[in-house]
């Protein structure tokens, strides 16, 4: 089993305050690696770590390394290409104010791709793979914020797509959808993590239980426990913090 991520000692402060404390684990190829943990456990900020969009934030610091496919991320100067390889799907569709067409297009378009028979092509191939095709179709140049709101999150799936990444991260993507479209949605990415490796960030722990192949439990900036999701759900996880967690018994 291949490793895609190798993380050690990560540790995060935003000024003095510590978000993460010397944490370490490794992301398997084609896995779909649940993070669970309570509001402020850290999650959000392990994801920007790994996709370096924590260079926004002028008070954060942080130290230790993460390896993508063996490589420091920290040396890769073509930081934007490390993006398209890192897609981010946030908690609430930022969708762009144009059409439906344009937002999967537009990554690409700005990666140098003219061909309409291509841009069509990849469009469809990504809106098929976000299970949005069938009911957009027909309207392809509508306005992307016309859609309902789980449209809208599988709009921003679709966009995440369009840069091919190797690695994709969810960060609490249920959470203005209903049940409906989560199941739809958890449904498109048990199929694409056949072709990629996932990083789902959840409140949900159900839905952790439903999806990843292993668990990663957050507290305080701490990685508790990362093990297979079975073992994290089972009455004998490592640590009592995970079992009180998922058993919704914690605090
Ligand atoms: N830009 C920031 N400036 C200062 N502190 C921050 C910033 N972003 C996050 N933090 C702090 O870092 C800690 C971890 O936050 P993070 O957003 O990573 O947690 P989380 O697990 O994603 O929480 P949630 O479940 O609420 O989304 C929290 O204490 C938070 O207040
Ligand atoms: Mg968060």
């Amino acid at each position: 089993m291949k490793n895609k991520i190798e993380i050690s000692g990560l540790e995060v402060s935003y000024g003095d305050k510590p978000a993460l404390n010397r944490v370490s684990f490794d992301v398997h190829e084609n896995e779909i690696l649940g993070i669970i943990g309570p509001a402020q456990s850290g999650k959000t900020t392990l994801l920007k770590v790994i996709n370096r969009t924590l260079e926004f934030v002028p008070e954060a610091s942080m130290d230790g390394t993460v390896k993508l496919d063996g490589v420091d991320i920290s040396t890769i100067g073509d930081v934007y290409g490390l993006r398209r390889r890192i897609g981010m799907v946030l908690p609430l569709p930022v969708g762009l104010p144009l059409s439906i067409y344009d937002n999967v297009a537009f990554a690409p378009r700005a990666a140098g791709l003219r061909s309409k028979s291509q841009l069509d092509e990849l469009v469809e191939r990504c809106l098929q793979q976000a299970a949005l095709w069938d009911e957009v179709k027909d309207r392809l140049d509508t306005l992307g914020t016309k859609l309902s709101g789980g449209q809208q999150q599988r709009l921003t799936i679709a966009r995440a797509l369009s840069h091919e990444p190797e690695v994709l991260c969810l960060d609490e993507f249920s959470i203005a959808i209903d049940p409906v479209t989560t199941m739809r949605i958890e449904d498109v990415l048990k199929t694409l993590q056949k072709e990629m490796t996932i990083l789902l960030v959840t409140n949900l722990v159900q839905q952790a239980k439903r999806l990843a192949t292993r668990t990663a439990f957050l507290l305080n900036g701490d990685l508790v426990e990362i093990d297979s999701t079975d073992v994290i759900f089972s009455d004998k996880p490592t640590h009592q913090a995970t079992y009180d967690y998922v058993n919704g018994t914690f605090g």
